[in-house]
């Protein structure tokens, strides 16, 4: 069960980059045709969707995984620091900025929707990079963690 998991969660981090990436790219270049419609809002959903999916699995592996293990002196070993402390917090800021991005970015979609794309893509962007800091990437070699 934890094996599915940790497949699925790491897997699915190629799919949050690119909806998140994709949704960025879309939203500053339809800025300029000054519409917002409905392949917008699904990709933006999507990639909302996708974030919420891992970070789901996440909080199940937090419970399951050996890498969080609250020992005394957690805080001092980088991986038990990482898996306890950072990459949890680093997603569920990432998971807040996109959340609340997308939703004002929403409310002003009718009325003004440059300002919604502007703020769609300039939140997840924000999003993308706190997501890029906080992935053990396998060029962490202390993290023990793999590219798919
Ligand atoms: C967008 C959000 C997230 C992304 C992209 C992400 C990505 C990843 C990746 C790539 C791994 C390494 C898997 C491997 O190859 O070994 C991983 C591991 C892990 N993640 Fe996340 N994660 C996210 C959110 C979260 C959250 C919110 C939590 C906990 C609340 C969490 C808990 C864990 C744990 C415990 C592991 C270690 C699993 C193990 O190897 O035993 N993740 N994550």
């Amino acid at each position: 069960m934890e094996n599915i998991l940790i497949s699925a969660h790491s897997g699915l981090r190629w799919i949050v980059l690119i909806l998140l990436l994709a949704a960025i790219v879309r939203g500053f270049a339809r800025k300029k045709t000054g519409v917002y419609e409905k392949g917008d809002k699904m990709l933006n959903l999507f990639a909302m969707v996708f974030v919420h999916i891992q970070i789901t699995i996440g909080i199940v592996l937090a419970f399951l995984s050996p890498k969080v293990n609250y020992v005394s002196g957690w805080m001092g070993m980088k991986a038990y620091r990482f898996f306890g402390l950072e990459h949890v917090l680093l997603m569920l800021i990432a998971a807040v900025v996109i959340t609340v991005g997308r939703k004002k970015g929403e409310q002003l979609a009718a009325a003004h929707p440059v300002k919604a794309h502007h703020k769609i893509a300039v939140t997840y962007l924000l999003a993308l990079i706190i997501i890029l800091l906080g992935i053990p990437w396998p060029f962490r070699t202390e993290l023990g963690a793999g590219w798919i």
